[in-house]
C-alpha cells in the first residue's frame, strides 16, 4: 500500500496469483450462505478456488501449474 491507511477502513491486499489479505477481523459469506469469521490480525482469503480450507487460503495456489486465481483469469477473457 502507499501511505498510511485511513482509520476505520479495512485494508485489503490482493496478492498476485495468491490470496486476498484482509487486515483485522473479517466475516466471509460463502456461496452457500455460510458465514466464516476470523479474528486474526491478517487473514488470507482464497481467490484461486483450490484451497481445502475455503474460504481461507491454505497455500494450494502455489501448486497451480499455470495461471492464477480464477477471477483474475476471467478478467483477461
Ligand atoms: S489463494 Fe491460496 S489456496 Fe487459493
Amino acid at each position: 500500500m502507499s501511505g498510511p491507511p485511513d482509520r476505520g477502513l479495512t485494508e485489503v491486499t490482493l496478492c498476485e496469483d495468491g490470496p486476498m489479505l484482509v487486515r483485522g477481523p473479517v466475516c466471509v459469506e460463502d456461496e452457500d450462505g455460510q458465514r466464516h469469521v476470523s479474528s486474526r490480525p491478517v487473514t488470507a482469503v482464497c481467490r484461486c478456488g483450490a484451497s481445502s480450507l475455503k474460504p481461507w487460503c491454505d497455500g494450494s495456489h502455489k501448486l497451480l501449474a499455470t495461471g492464477g486465481p480464477r477471477a483474475r483469469r476471467l478478467d483477461r477473457a
